[in-house]
């Protein structure tokens, strides 16, 4: 089995919850079938041997990040900005039909009744004619972060939850 996590992160935390739910797939499948990768280092042509690919970026504007955002964000002090990320990369990949697809994010938890970047993800997942299943909000505090309490806990759990549904299914 083996599974990829696409991710952006302007200030750390989107990051630190793709690690975690990457060790809950570790948990039950061995760290080795399981890697994290920046989306602006992220293939378009994705490994024959992929099993699941999950997606996740911070909600930004209700949606993915663009390059405004990440300007925005870089003016606010994040130290990781990339030119490009989660949205543009979903624009230059080739996702094989019938792969696992399941995307998160991480956001403010009163905004995300308005929109949120996992479901962006999927709306833009879906317009290249991927399915994808929109997974959890996983909350930060304020803009920078940090985490709120718990939630790398929840991250891994739903990482150790879609590795075994994938071994259920294998
Ligand atoms: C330009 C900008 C716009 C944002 N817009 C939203 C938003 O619409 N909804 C929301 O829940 N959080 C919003 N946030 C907060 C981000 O979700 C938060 O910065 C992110 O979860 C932190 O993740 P990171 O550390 O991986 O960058 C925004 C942040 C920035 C910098």
């Amino acid at each position: 089995m083996t599974a990829l996590i696409v991710t952006e992160s302007l200030f750390g935390n989107t990051l630190a919850i793709a690690e975690a739910i990457g060790s809950g797939i570790a948990e039950v499948h061995g760290p080795e079938a399981v890697r994290v990768l920046h989306a602006s280092r992220a293939p378009s042509e994705l490994p024959t041997d992929l099993d699941l690919l999950v997606i996740g970026a911070p909600t930004h504007l209700l949606s993915l990040p663009n390059a405004g955002s990440r300007h925005d964000a870089e003016g606010k002090g994040a130290p990781q900005v990339q030119a490009t990320g989660v949205r543009e990369w979903i624009e230059s990949v080739t996702i094989p039909s019938g792969l696992l697809v399941a995307t998160f994010d991480t956001s403010i938890p009163d905004r995300i009744g308005l929109g949120t970047a996992a479901g962006a993800a999927a709306r833009a997942l879906r317009r290249r004619g991927a399915e994808a299943s929109v997974g959890p909000s996983f909350f930060v505090t304020g803009m920078e972060g940090p985490l709120a309490d718990g939630e790398l806990g929840r991250a891994t759990a739903w990482g150790r939850e879609l590795a075994g549904a994938l071994a259920s299914t294998a």
